[in-house]
């Protein structure tokens, strides 16, 4: 069986690092082609660094861009790459432009996509990730999703059960073997001047929230609420797209000044892992953020108006708040004193093995 692993963004190289670690330690015959999306050290070698991957095999450097101009020029580039490299399977994961490129790409070519994190749905087309994981599933030989729930969701969209199979999700290994990691060698909580349980952590970077200026007007009023209500320190690792869209909306220095909120560039995995564990909860637009809070044990807030994880509702270690500042600060207040005694769907820390030896049969 010969592999291609297709990523490009920041959430994939994760989550689809205990793929690559599978495939080294039993001699699979794979390749990484690795599309760049995202490039800056911060967004890319960092993760590659900590979670010690191989270089990929093919760098395509698109970088950023509009949607079709993005996808295009991957769709192109990985067909050609694919064209030389003649793998038996294209491995995905997740709903970037980069999964959507890499599976077209693919399936075009009459190669077997597996896509893994299938069935996830958020049911709502404005997002530009809805597009892609929809698509992705439909052009899919084989569908990986994380749980129950997300095969519905493909049953539902008329895929057949063959080539279904549930197997939970790699974001549990990968959680829990570099949280040991970081809570040894992480200095962050010193560096920020942090106390175990005693700050919020908060991340954002949906197209939604970020891209309009009246969204970000509002959430940074949000910010000055809860910092006043709550007199807690707020961490906010900023993703470039954020800064790019506060910057561009003159907000950057009104931002800046909230008393009580530390602004600082994205962090690698390992410091960001201790920054969610010891934190009193997770206030986040990010998908990867709400399963990482679940599997930590760490409360969270979901500044959305919807969730394709809706596991984690259920079990209540997430409420989808929206934007609206009232209801941020009043699920906070709930989150604040909620029992962290819920045990996460993503099952039990052996996806990518079990992907691996699905694909070999
Ligand atoms: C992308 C994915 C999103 C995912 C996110 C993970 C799509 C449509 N979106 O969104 O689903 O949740 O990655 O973080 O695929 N930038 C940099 N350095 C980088 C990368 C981006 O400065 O390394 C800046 C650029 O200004 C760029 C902007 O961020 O224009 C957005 O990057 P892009 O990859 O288009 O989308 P993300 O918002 O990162
Ligand atoms: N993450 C990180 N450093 C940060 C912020 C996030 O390493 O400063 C990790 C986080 O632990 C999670 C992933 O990035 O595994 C989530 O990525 P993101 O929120 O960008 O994308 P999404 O999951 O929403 O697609």
């Amino acid at each position: 069986m010969k592999l291609s692993i297709i990523f490009g963004t920041r959430p994939e190289i994760i989550k689809l690092s205990p793929i690559v670690r599978y495939c080294q330690k039993h001699d699979i015959d794979f390749n990484i082609i690795h599309s760049n999306q995202h490039y800056s050290y911060e967004m890319d070698q960092v993760f590659f660094d900590e979670l010690e991957l191989p270089e990929p095999d093919y760098n395509l450097n698109i970088g950023s861009g509009t949607h079709g101009f993005q996808t295009g020029r991957m769709l192109e580039k990985i067909e050609n790459k694919l064209l030389n490299i003649k793998p038996d399977i294209v491995i995905v994961q997740g709903d970037t432009n980069t999964v959507l490129a890499g599976a077209l790409a693919a399936s075009k070519l009459q190669i077997d996509v597996a896509h893994i994190e299938a069935g996830l749905r958020s049911y709502d087309r404005t997002m530009p990730e809805e597009i892609n994981r929809v698509l992705a599933d439909h052009l899919s030989d084989f569908l990986f999703p994380p749980t129950e729930t997300s095969k519905g969701n493909l049953l539902k969209e008329g895929i057949s059960e063959d080539i279904i199979h549930v197997v939970g999700n790699t974001i549990v290994e990968t959680t829990l073997q570099n949280i040991k990691i970081g809570l040894k060698t992480s200095t962050i909580l010193d560096t920020l001047n942090l106390e175990k349980n005693g700050y919020f952590l908060m991340t954002m970077h949906r197209v939604e929230n970020v891209d309009s200026y009246d969204q970000l007007t509002k959430f940074v009023y949000s910010l000055k609420s809860i910092s006043q209500t709550y007199d807690c320190e707020i961490v906010f690792p900023m993703h470039p797209r954020t800064m790019k869209q506060f910057i561009a909306f003159g907000l950057k220095d009104e931002v800046y000044k909230i008393n009580n909120l530390k602004i600082i560039d994205s962090v690698g995995y390992l410091d960001f892992l201790v920054l969610e564990q010891n934190a009193k909860l997770l206030i986040t637009d990010s998908g990867g953020i709400q399963e990482e809070a679940c599997i930590l044990k760490v409360p969270c807030i979901t500044i959305r108006d919807n969730t394709e994880r809706p596991e984690t509702v259920d079990i209540s270690s997430n409420i989808v708040a929206g934007m609206e500042t009232k209801n941020i600060i009043s699920a906070i207040g709930k989150m604040l004193t909620v029992e962290r005694d819920w045990n996460h769907p993503y099952g039990g820390g052996t996806t990518a093995k079990d992907i691996l030896s699905i694909l070999a049969e």
